[in-house]
């Protein structure tokens, strides 16, 4: 996979080196490049923003540097061939614009982004970029605002080191085990929608406090069940909406009673409720 960043900051890009992507970099599974988008900005000051029309606080990024940058990167060396598969939408590349108005980034969507062969991403800093650049490019090339959730920080360069980790551990041979992210919290499949619960490892006792007895039974029947019912607890403590969605078939018999244990129960509609919450008749 191809990964191009456009920014003002190229070294905020520096943890790109480090861990599972600088590792898929050595290993020629990314090919990840950088660039400075002031290359593209050509007066003394080397100038990337201005201020907005119809007044406000705060700047604008120019769209000519953008316009310039982005031109210079999609007219450069197209990805491997292999890469371009029908299935991954042909070759071209995804442009992905952060922006805190962007629609959320999903582990579904890194699913989705980890099958291109080539994403382009664009972090802006200040107010964001003239709303022509996005119109421009979605003209020739598929771009996708994205927000990494709901508060707002100062440039899109953070989240583009959380979109990269999130896509690249998702790549074939980058995480070591393949079995790695069946059980993500959000991975669809068999702990869909709940949030994965504790883990341990060894020693068996630390600063007095022992691991569940299930997980040194060594009954691979018990462990799982105990797993689930460590998934439902902590979704139903930390993420009660993702239980309130849940399709109540995705729920069997023992759920439902550790679900009751917890306080919830089922509406008329079958979905589960929290505590407190009026059941309807
Ligand atoms: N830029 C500033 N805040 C952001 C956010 N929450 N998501 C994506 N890009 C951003």
């Amino acid at each position: 996979m191809r990964l191009d960043v456009i920014t003002i900051f190229p070294e905020y890009l520096e943890p790109l080196n480090v861990s599972l992507v600088g590792k898929a970099r050595a290993r020629g599974q990314l090919d990840v490049r950088v660039h400075d988008l002031r290359a593209w900005a050509h007066d003394r000051h080397h100038t990337v923003d201005d201020t907005p029309y119809g007044g406000g606080p705060g700047m604008v990024m120019k769209p000519e540097p953008w316009g310039e940058a982005l031109d210079a990167v999609l007219a450069s060396s197209a990805p491997p061939a292999d890469a371009g598969d029908a299935a991954a939408g042909g070759s071209g590349p995804v442009i992905v614009v952060p922006t805190p108005s962007g629609r959320p980034f999903t582990q579904e969507l890194a699913v989705e982004l980890a099958a291109k062969p080539w994403l382009v991403f664009t972090p802006a800093r200040y107010e964001g970029i003239d709303r022509r650049v996005v119109e421009e490019y979605a003209e020739r090339a598929d771009v996708r605002e994205v927000s990494i959730g709901d508060y707002v920080l100062a440039g899109g360069e953070a989240p583009v080191l959380v979109m990269v980790e999130a896509i690249a551990r998702l790549l074939p041979g980058v995480l070591g085990n393949a079995e790695s992210h069946r059980d993500d919290s959000f991975a669809p499949g068999a702990m869909a929608d709940l949030l994965e619960g504790p883990v341990y490892t060894k020693p068996p006792e630390w600063r007095g406090r022992g691991v569940p007895d299930v997980l040194v039974s060594g009954h691979h029947g018990r462990i799982a069940r105990w797993r689930r019912d460590e998934a439902l607890r902590r979704t139903a403590g930390h993420r009660p909406d993702l239980i309130a969605r849940c399709d109540p078939a995705a729920f069997d018999k023992h759920d439902r009673a550790t679900l009751h244990s917890l306080g919830w129960s089922a509406g008329s509609d079958g979905r589960f409720g929290p505590p407190g919450q009026a059941v309807e008749e």
